[in-house]
């Protein structure tokens, strides 16, 4: 019994060493520890053994128990790290790999320009106002002193929704929305989207971009409308830069301008760009109409202001001589690129 004891142990250790995961060790114990293990059986075999021999050979087995869990107790932490290496083998990475590449947009030119006059009006300290593209035909025209016969509320020019709500032709109704909820002082732009029923062509589409100017304060005058014009102007197109104010007419805006620049490609000598004139117009603009002012409940003996209107989408093209209109809103990543 005792050799038997003695082989037990052996051959138990043997196999804890080689014991490559936690799962073998425990196949290990049950084997020999378990209720049927191999050395339960020997245990339980002692009843035939003789009186002197039973403590001598118990005592033996009890060793034999104790070497057995205490070799499987130091075995464990060898066998975690064996499995871990095993894991992480699985597991490498291998940085080397070329990587999948991710597709990232860019910025549309469209809004690179707008950030652009957005940065020179902010600098001057104007905010930044919005107002709803679907519009009402109170804001779009009656506020803004449109005549009912004006050519532009006409259904060949803009796209009703209903007979009292349109896509706004114009962000002159953010103008009314803003000094009807606001007082003077007012300084804001607000740029967005405007729809008019054009056939698209080089340089019409029936969605393109505007960017409206509006102050009004105590004492603001022609003066102050050009000064802001003009130095936006030289700021945006170059310090060389002229601006021409020509007199034209606008319902909401009286006396109003129609504004040109200097060619900034050729300085005023006549090109592409310019047509051969020297001179690009950019905006309409003109002093707050008193109807207007009244309408939102702004004092015309107190208060007086100035707003313009440019065409983003113009803009852009002509600064980055950009010849067809309709390549802004085709998404081609080719054109979008490169700006
Ligand atoms: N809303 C005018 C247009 O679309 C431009 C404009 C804005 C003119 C503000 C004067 C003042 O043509």
């Amino acid at each position: 019994m005792r050799e038997k004891l003695e082989q037990i142990k052996t051959l138990a250790l043997e196999e804890i060493v080689k014991a490559q995961s936690m799962q073998e060790l425990e196949q290990v114990r049950i084997k020999y520890l378990g209720k049927k293990g191999e050395l339960t059986a020997v245990l339980r075999g002692m009843g035939g053994l003789s009186q002197e021999e039973r403590p001598i050979v118990g005592q033996i087995a009890n060793e034999v128990r104790e070497a057995i869990e205490n070799s499987l107790g130091s075995a464990v932490e060898g066998v975690k790290a064996i499995e871990k290496n095993a894991r992480l083998a699985v597991e490498t990475i291998d940085v080397t790999m070329p990587g999948k590449s991710q597709e990232i947009g860019h910025r549309h030119p469209l809004n690179v320009v707008l950030d652009e006059i957005k940065g020179i009006f902010m600098g001057m300290g104007f905010k930044i106002a919005e107002g709803p593209e679907v519009e009402t035909v109170f804001y779009n025209f009656d506020a803004l002193n449109a005549p009912q016969n004006h050519p532009s509320r006409d259904l060949s020019d803009t796209f009703y929704i209903s007979e009292d709500i349109l896509l706004r032709t114009q962000t002159s109704p953010v103008q009314v929305r803003t000094m009807e909820r606001s007082k003077p002082p007012i300084r804001v732009i607000s740029p967005g989207r405007c729809f008019r029923r054009d056939t698209p062509d080089a340089t019409h589409s029936p969605m393109f971009h505007q960017i409206e100017g509006l102050v009004v304060d105590k004492n603001i005058t022609m003066a102050d409308l050009k000064g802001t014009l003009d130095l936006f102007a030289k700021q945006f197109f170059g310090v060389g830069t002229k601006t021409k104010f020509r007199p034209h007419y606008f319902p909401f805006t009286e006396p109003s301008a129609e504004v040109d620049v200097s060619c900034f490609k050729c300085q005023g000598a006549g090109c592409r760009v310019c047509k051969g004139s020297g001179w690009i117009e950019i905006l309409g603009a003109g002093m707050v109409h008193p109807n207007v002012l009244k309408v939102c409940g702004i004092d015309p003996e107190v208060y007086s202001g100035f707003a313009f209107g440019m065409g983003l989408d113009r803009i852009a093209m002509l600064k980055h001589e950009i010849d067809d209109i309709r390549l802004f809103f085709e998404n081609d990543m080719r054109f979008i690129k490169q700006f």
